[in-house]
Order: C-alpha cells, then sequence, then structure tokens
C-alpha cells in the first residue's frame, strides 16, 4: 500500500483532521527512517553500548573492568587487536594492562609503553583520538604497532583514543582493523572510552578507600599488639604463611591476595576483649572463655563497614571453626568453612603453638607439626596441613624442621 493510500483510508476510518495527518506522517517517517536498515545498526550499537556501560560500572575490579571492555570491544566494533594502558603517575609511563586479538587470546604480555612515544604523547596530551591509516607508513613511532606486526597486516588501520576520567586522563584505548577506520567508530570508541574512563576512576577512588580502611584496621591490629605482647608479629606471620599455603593449594591470585589481609585482620576482634583476660596467666574460667570466643564476630562486625570482599570477612569469622564442627562461632564442618578460614586455623595454630604465651613456654616446630597431623579431620583440614607442610619441607616459611 503506498502513502497515499494510506492517508485516505486514515482519514476515511478515523474521520481526521489535516493537522491529525499531518502529525501522523511526521511520526510515520520517523518510525521509517529508525527502521531502516542504518537506524537499525545504530539502535543495536547503542543498545550495546549501553550494555557495556553497565557491565564496566557493575564492577569495583580494574582489572575485570579493562577485560571485560575488552571482549565488548571487539565485537561492537569488529576490530582485529584492542588493548588498554593506564598512566602510572609515578614514572609517567603507559602501562599496558591487557590487550586481546579476535581469538579472546593476548598477543604479548604486559609491558610499559613510554608515555614520549609521539603517538602515546599526542592523545594523552590533547585529550583527542587518533587515527592511523596505515601502520608500515606512519610517521608516529608506536612499540605497540611493532610488537603487533607480526599479526597485523601493514595496511591495518588503527585508533588511540584517550581513556578520560571526570578530571584527567587514565590511559589509552588502542584499536586496530583490517578496513579503514570509519568517522562513526572513532565516535563510539570514544564513547566506550569515556564509559571505561568513569568506570576505573570509580574502581580507583572504591580501592585507594579500601586502602585507607585497611590501614585504619591495621593500626587497630598494630594497638592490639601492643596491648598483648604475645602476639607481636603473630598477625604479620599467619598473614604471608597463609598467603604461601594458599598459593601451595593454587588458589587464585586474588584469593591470595585476600587471605593476606584476612591473615593480618584475623584477630582484630580481640580489641573488644578485655586485656586481664587476654594475658590472664591461669586457666580461664567458662565465662572468659565465652568472652574471648566472641573475638571472630567482634571482628567481622569492626570488618564490615569498610565494605572488604565477603571472603576476607567470612575468613575472620570462622578461623576458629573445626573441620569436625567443634569449633565456633558456628559449629561448621568440613567444606562449609571457608577455604581462606581453613587455612588460617592451620596456620594460626601452628604460630600459636611455637610461640611463646602467658600461661606456657613456645612448643617445638617438631612437635607443633606432629600435632598438626594427630588434628588433621579433627580440628585441621587435612588438605591444609599437608600444603603447610610442604612449604615447610622446602624451607618456604623462612625455617626448617
Ligand atoms: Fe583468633
Amino acid at each position: 500500500m503506498d502513502n497515499e493510500t494510506k492517508n485516505t483510508n486514515l482519514e476515511h476510518n478515523f474521520n481526521l483532521g489535516q493537522n491529525d495527518l499531518r502529525l501522523l506522517r511526521v511520526l510515520r517517517s520517523s518510525l521509517d527512517l529508525a527502521l531502516s536498515k542504518g537506524q537499525e545498526q545504530n539502535t543495536k550499537m547503542l543498545s550495546k553500548l549501553i550494555q557495556l556501560g553497565q557491565q564496566a560500572s557493575s564492577s569495583l575490579e580494574v582489572d575485570t573492568i579493562i577485560k571485560t571492555s575488552l571482549e565488548n570491544i571487539l565485537e561492537i566494533v569488529d576490530s582485529k587487536w584492542c588493548a588498554i594502558g593506564l598512566l602510572d603517575e609515578e614514572t609517567g609511563k603507559i602501562v599496558l594492562r591487557e590487550n586481546i586479538k579476535q581469538d579472546g587470546k593476548s598477543q604479548f604480555c604486559s609491558t610499559e609503553i613510554p608515555a614520549e612515544e609521539d603517538c602515546v604523547r599526542k592523545v594523552m596530551k590533547n585529550g583527542s583520538p587518533l587515527t592511523i591509516t596505515n601502520i608500515a607508513d606512519s610517521s608516529l613511532s608506536c612499540s605497540l604497532m611493532s610488537k603487533c606486526l607480526g599479526y597485523l597486516d601493514c595496511n591495518d588501520t588503527g585508533a588511540i583514543i584517550p581513556i578520560k576520567g571526570r578530571t584527567k586522563t587514565l590511559g589509552i584505548l588502542v584499536t586496530y582493523y583490517s578496513s579503514a577506520m570509519i568517522s562513526n567508530k572513532i565516535n563510539y570508541l570514544s564513547i566506550i572510552a569515556n564509559q571505561i574512563g568513569l568506570a576505573i576512576e570509580n574502581a580507583q577512588l572504591y580501592e585507594s578507600l579500601q586502602r585507607q580502611y585497611v590501614s585504619v584496621v591495621n593500626a587497630l591490629a598494630a594497638t592490639l599488639e601492643a596491648k598483648d605482647a604475645y602476639t607481636k608479629g603473630h598477625s604479620l606471620r599467619v598473614a604471608t604463611w597463609s598467603r604461601a599455603v594458599a598459593k601451595e593449594m593454587g588458589l587464585s591470585d586474588k584469593q591470595q591476595e585476600m587471605i593476606y589481609v584476612g591473615g593480618l585482620l584475623h584477630d582484630i576482634g580481640k580489641v573488644g576483649v578485655s586485656e586481664r583476660i587476654l594475658l590472664k596467666g591461669d586457666k580461664l574460667t567458662a565465662e572468659e572463655k565465652e568472652a574471648i570466643q566472641k573475638h571472630p564476630l567482634i571482628g567481622a562486625k569492626i570488618l564490615e563497614p569498610g565494605n572488604l570482599p565477603e571472603d576476607i570477612i567470612k575468613a575472620v569469622m570462622y578461623h576458629h571453626e573445626n573441620y569436625d564442627g567443634s569449633g565456633y562461632p558456628e559449629g561448621l564442618t568440613g567444606e562449609e568453612i571457608p577455604v581462606l578460614a581453613r587455612i588460617i586455623n592451620v596456620v594460626d595454630a601452628y604460630d600459636a603453638m611455637t610461640s611463646d604465651r602467658p600461661y606456657r613456654s613456645s612448643y617445638t616446630q617438631n612437635w607443633a607439626t606432629e600435632e598438626l597431623d594427630r588434628n588433621a579431620g579433627k580440628q585441621f583440614d587435612p588438605t591444609v596441613i599437608e600444603a603447610f607442610k610442604k612449604l615447610i619441607s622446602r624451607g618456604e616459611l623462612g625455617f626448617s624442621l
């Protein structure tokens, strides 16, 4: 049906006036335009950009934001390779954080790009995108290009887009194409880079708040050590050894990092326990025992407002749970106990046994290791003991038996 016939039918069926018809014609033209092929692509592109923005801003970890964004960029703008580098304010260099090809793999390992390189300097200084139409002929030196030449074609075109935060340029987004770079791709990439910039800035702010919080809590831990001389150095040893055990057990880098913080803070709740009980030389009464057994819960309460990762808070809260369910505060058993807490439980006990306490002298390292074995499957997770003993036998904990 042609437009003329459609209008006549509308006028006839609905008794519409000329103004109504004019309005309908404008609306229909807009709709036709929106549904035309080009417009459809733009609509799809916009929806992908919104999706990328949502994904990037939903994470508070810079590495996750970068990886997710690059995967999306490959798909959204159909590039052959893309990378993100961030400015290291101390060295003034751009550190390449991640780079991926169409198969999702990296082309090379992380590297530094001198900020004085022509192309990088221009983009960082001007804050506007730079298009390089022919990699081989380009007069702009770029070490990233030489690293990619084996994979990219000399005729490929590239773009370097500034990643901007609210007040400064945080780094660069680099992409390469086999086809000519068309201007609307640059516009899309600039929108993407802005979204990445805001998400990274939020994450960096969050990480810095967390660091500040951990340093305040560390100051609390130092206060605890000053309050209880017997725990001096204990938290640091538990943190360092627990991280080594986590690595030996094949836990991720992130978990290794979290157990280190959890180890430093595991007894922080003791700031809420009276010194009289902490330093008591004699056997504790049932009431005193109950008071001291509250320290994991007090610790978790102290840490909660800091928005630390839940794994750290759980490591603190459950580090006195026993493998057979005889521990506290909840009597969890086996794998119900978070793995970070199971590791701290073993390392904490070993360090306590080999240190002087108010009510006894230290045990020998051999005796303490045998005690771990005697309690494997009861108080302790046997797989954690196994990993801990391997580290001791290799002398990787700073001592050997
Ligand atoms: Fe404890």
